[in-house]
């Protein structure tokens, strides 16, 4: 098998606790096995600028980022290499610039760290130049098929329980409902876990559908069992209980969820006249010094993505499962959406706690 010598890596879409731990534990593993690791600034607009952005990236340099939150390469979610905007307006497809860049680096490789959609522009961009591509899951809403974790998930929940820890203090010493908005995209992984682990008795999730009469009938249920307060958790992308999507859009026509929270607050004060706040908890779920668990599946993952290279495996995802880290062909991981499963061990311990889950 001929050696690797020189290898990329890029991370990609919305940053997240982790992608420095997995950077780290990427070059400390390549550098071990004597290769060459480039990092790539700001993912595939690295590759597409000339010369190429790169920087060389040494044991001693990567050592102090395991606590460091964001990523130390920076990143792009905007701008699909096949359809990238342009500043005059216009549509242009850079791809190939991009393959030429990856080429042009003298790679043998890249790892591409990032959620579904980045891994599927790389494995695009991979199939169409004869990029050697390995992929490594990121994302807080942990909505990537065929893994259990994907880095920055595990520190988000951490983030969003510690929320809801703080919220409840604050709801029973002014008798209010606390509704607590977290990401999540269109999965509700956060909120499920963390409404759990933060004892909350209302989880709202864009999988199950939901009644505002039976938010109301808990709230009215605690109220008569002596409790002054009430905790919901939910998901950015929950509909309006008529099946409307809210969304915020920016100047810049960015488009974003948005405004689920102050919706049911509205709608529970309308029906049963209690004191509501809201509290949207945004970027903060993805910035920070990465948990233990999520620095532990960022070293698991750099180590066996650098392995894979090594056995000339390509076009496959790391993945975990059952406390493995295996891998999967990029094609079936993004093939699958990871939702959560109405049948989930979450879903019914949720249920068992007499926790309203919806449905
Ligand atoms: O996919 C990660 C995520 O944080 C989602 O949970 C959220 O909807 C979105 O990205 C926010 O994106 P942006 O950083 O563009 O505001």
């Amino acid at each position: 098998m001929a050696k690797c010598k020189r290898i990329g890596i890029l991370t990609s879409g919305g940053d997240c606790s982790g992608l420095n731990a997995a950077i780290r534990a990427v070059v400390h593993c390549a550098c071990g096995k004597g290769w060459e690791v480039l990092g790539i600034r700001q993912a595939t607009l690295g590759l597409m600028a000339r010369p190429p952005q790169s920087l060389k990236l040494e044991i001693d340099q990567v050592d102090s980022l395991l606590t460091s939150g964001g990523t130390m390469l920076g990143t792009t979610n905007k701008g699909d290499p096949f359809a990238f905007p342009m500043p005059d307006g216009s549509i242009c497809d850079r791809s190939e610039q991009i393959i030429a860049g990856y080429h042009q680096l003298g790679l043998d490789a890249l790892i591409g760290i990032g959620g579904d959609g980045s891994l599927a522009i790389l494995r695009h961009l991979a199939q169409k130049g004869g990029i050697n591509l390995v992929g490594i899951p990121k994302t807080i809403d942990n909505d990537i098929g065929i893994t259990e974790h994907a880095i920055g998930f595990d520190t988000a929940v951490n983030i969003a329980t510690e929320a809801l820890d703080r919220l409840q203090f604050t709801a029973a010493s002014h008798s209010r409902v606390m509704i607590l908005e977290v990401m999540g995209r269109d999965a509700g992984h956060i909120a499920i876990a963390a409404g759990i682990a933060g004892g909350a008795d209302v989880i709202l999730i864009p999988e199950i559908p939901y009644t505002i009469d039976h938010i109301c009938s808990q709230i009215k249920q605690r109220q008569d069992q002596g409790k002054n307060y009430c905790l919901i958790i939910v998901s950015e992308a929950v509909r309006t209980q008529d099946g409307e999507t809210l969304t915020m859009t920016n100047r810049l026509g960015q488009c974003r969820y948005g405004g689920i929270g102050q919706y049911l607050a509205d709608q529970l004060c309308e029906r049963i006249g209690v004191e509501t706040r809201v509290t949207v908890l945004g970027h903060i779920q993805r910035g920070g010094t990465a948990s233990p668990r999520d620095r532990l599946v960022a070293a698991a993952f750099g180590v066996a993505a650098v392995n894979l290279i090594e056995e000339g495996k390509y076009d496959y995802m790391v993945t975990w499962q059952n406390r493995q880290v295996l891998s999967v062909p990029i094609a079936e991981a993004i093939a699958q959406y990871r939702a959560v499963n109405p049948d989930d061990t979450l879903v019914k311990t949720a249920r068992g706690l007499g926790i309203y889950l919806g449905d």
